[in-house]
């Protein structure tokens, strides 16, 4: 059973396939010719925490696609009425896919363990591969290509970044992190990261400045991701210094385009002189998301031969 959790589940050459279905799948639905390849089949949704974009992203996908979603909150009680492993068999017995936003990543490779249909991670505390299938999929149409980049990542080694430093081995592109040295990767996260290619030079520095020098997309996030509200008022000050406005762009290559996962905090992570900027790829990076999902759930769920290109 193929399921994805981490980059780790793609071959290079899988996960350059699903940007391709991605690229022809979202041309075909601009086009108004979206194929049905999911009738009668249906993924299930199971969030711990709040989405708007990756909810609304796999439901609409799932629609268009001919197929249904069902959105699994709190009332489903994942972890409190029984165990993951009765709870996982119960739902793939029922369902073609579960995308699953977890509090604990453990919680995600657990339910995965279980099912027998694919299961996707829809963000959890150390990845979000979704969102950096939907970044690569902009960074394309953007830049043109995906080779001979230099991308620079400012502000928290979070989950977000964990999966574009992931993504990033895989493809070969050069990703240079400008971070608080109390909030950088730690060396055994960097070798598990790095274990697919170990020659792979992971930059880490202190310096925003020189993580964005020559880059060709500047990315950040919330110093303070969903679960570490307690942390908030230290992450504010550790982060002071590593907000991505219109001075640091300006450091960056002249046509380096601004990327951000979203939801933003404007005026913290980011200005909105930068967010609101011609650089700033956020809403096309967002629509993504649905074009980029739609790729992998085709590959997931076997229909990958009928998508003409
Ligand atoms: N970027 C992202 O995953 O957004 P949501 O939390 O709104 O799903
Ligand atoms: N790092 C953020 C991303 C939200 C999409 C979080 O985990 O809250």
């Amino acid at each position: 059973m193929r399921h994805f959790i981490t980059f780790d589940d793609v071959s290079v050459a899988e996960l350059k396939r699903i940007l391709e279905l991605a690229q022809t799948i979202k041309a075909d639905y601009q086009a108004g010719k979206q194929q049905k390849y999911f009738v009668g089949k249906s993924l299930a949704l199971i969030f711990e925490k709040q989405s708007l974009r990756t909810r609304v992203s796999f439901e609409a996908g799932m629609t268009h696609l001919g197929g249904a979603s069902m959105f699994l909150g709190d009332d489903v009680g994942f972890g409190k009425r029984e165990s993951t492993a009765d709870f996982s068999r119960v739902l793939s017995s029922m369902v073609d896919a579960i995308a699953f936003r977890a509090k604990k990543h453990e919680s995600v490779v657990e339910l995965a363990k279980y099912s027998s249909c694919p299961v996707i991670n829809a963000l959890t505390d150390k990845a979000h591969p979704c969102q950096i299938l939907a970044d690569l999929l902009t960074i394309q149409e953007r830049l043109g290509a995906l080779q001979n980049l230099k991308l620079a990542w400012v502000g928290d080694a979070n989950n977000v970044a964990a999966s574009l430093v992931r993504g990033c081995v895989k493809l070969g592109i050069e990703v240079v992190l400008g971070t608080p040295k109390k909030h950088q990767f730690d060396a055994e996260t960097v070798r598990q990261m790095t274990a697919f290619d170990p020659n792979y030079q992971l930059t880490q520095t202190t310096d925003p400045f020189e993580a964005v020098k020559g880059a060709h997309a500047v990315f950040t996030d919330v110093w303070v991701s969903m679960g570490q509200e307690a942390e908030e008022a230290e992450r504010k000050r550790d982060f002071a210094d590593y907000q991505v406005n219109a001075k640091l762009l300006a450091a960056a290559d002249k046509n380096c385009i601004f990327l951000h996962c979203l939801p933003a905090r404007r005026g913290l992570e980011v200005t909105d002189e930068v967010m609101d900027s011609p650089q700033s790829a956020i809403v096309q990076e967002a629509e993504n998301r649905l074009h980029a999902q739609k790729g992998l759930l085709v590959w997931l769920l076997n229909e990958a031969e009928k998508v003409k290109s």
